[in-house]
């Protein structure tokens, strides 16, 4: 799997030129242009002119480049692939499948990916994410995350998943009255379905949306919720959110100082013959070491 950045994803509708061009200069770590639930069914053909357009003229800097394609119970999905890939396959990194129910769903773009790359001779292969957010879909998570070499990612997307469990949300990724009947955290089952299955296959876990753009207070506890899960990364659905969600996502320097303290006693320790040491009145052992190995990596320090 490609080891990618992603604790933002900003997420803008393919229909309008004018967001995409201002995502393409935001500070997100990767863009995703939607051609599924932002682009009306009348402004479908559009999306994908447009979507072309963009990652063939504008320059992206290191931003991640993905595409949402509609769903594959759609009348567009096929054309969606088989448009964006043929023109775009040097410059597309991930296409994003919606409503992901089967690793069916994953092998069928897979291998119409793969006929794409042959006949326009790319040696560069396109990457997978899939949206976790019908109640197949977390049934069969199982055989989603075995079903395909390209697949990098698993995102929960909370709007659709309510919808397709009857569980009422009254603004996508966010809380309301609902919760508070609710004796715990009403998307834990889904969401540490997928942060298990996404780590049991090397697999980056992004949380959905939170679409209340003007609450970053909101915003904030959500990515705090995700991020203490073990969650890498969140999309964003407005430019006001990838700084927020970004610095929620990123090891803190005390984080850091920590994890490079604890790495240290523990090594010292370790020459000297113990395997658990007095770090500051704590204990740490060898799965503290995991841990702050990942806090590392997380801050880009290997
Ligand atoms: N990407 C890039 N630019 C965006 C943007 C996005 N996702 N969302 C808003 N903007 C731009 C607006 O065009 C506006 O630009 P301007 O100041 O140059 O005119 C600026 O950011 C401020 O936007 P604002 O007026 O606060 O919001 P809005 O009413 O224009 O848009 C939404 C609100 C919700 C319609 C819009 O944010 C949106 O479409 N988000 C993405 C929806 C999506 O992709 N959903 C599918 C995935 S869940
Ligand atoms: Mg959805």
């Amino acid at each position: 799997m490609i080891d990618r950045v992603e604790r933002s994803i900003l997420v803008v509708p393919g229909s309008n030129w004018k967001m995409i061009a201002k995502a393409a200069s935001a500070s997100a770590d990767a863009i995703c242009i939607d051609l599924e639930d932002a682009v009306a069914p009348d402004q479908k053909a559009t999306a994908r002119t447009l979507a072309i357009r963009a990652l063939s003229e504008l320059d992206f800097g290191t931003k991640t480049r993905q595409v949402r394609i509609n769903a594959l119970d759609s009348e567009y999905a096929y054309r969606d692939v088989v448009d964006i890939v043929e023109a775009c396959h040097q410059n597309l990194d991930v296409i994003v499948v919606p409503k992901v129910n089967s690793g069916a769903d994953l092998q069928f773009v897979g291998t119409l990916l793969t006929q794409i790359e042959m006949a326009v001779k790319s040696a560069r292969h396109i990457g997978l994410e899939a949206l976790i957010e019908t109640a197949q879909g977390r049934f069969n998570l199982a055989g989603i995350v075995t079903a395909s070499p390209r697949l990098e990612g698993l995102i929960y997307g909370s709007g659709d998943y309510a919808a397709s469990l009857g569980m009422p949300m009254e603004s996508i990724g966010g809380m309301d009255a609902h919760d508070a009947q609710y004796p715990g955290h009403r998307w834990h089952d889904v969401m540490q379905a997928i942060l298990v299955a996404a780590r049991a296959h090397d697999l980056r876990a992004i949380d959905g949306p939170f679409a209340d753009f003007r609450d970053e207070a909101g915003l904030g506890r959500a990515c705090a919720i995700a991020r203490a899960m073990g969650f890498d990364g969140k999309w964003c659905i407005h430019p006001a959110q990838p700084e927020i969600v970004t610095a929620v996502f990123s090891p803190t320097d005390t984080e850091i100082a920590w994890a490079r303290e604890v790495m240290d006693a523990y090594m010292v320790a370790q020459a000297a013959g113990a395997g658990a040491v007095n770090v500051r009145g704590k204990m740490i052992d060898a799965a503290n070491l995991r841990m702050m190995q990942k806090v590392l990596a997380r801050a880009g320090g290997g």
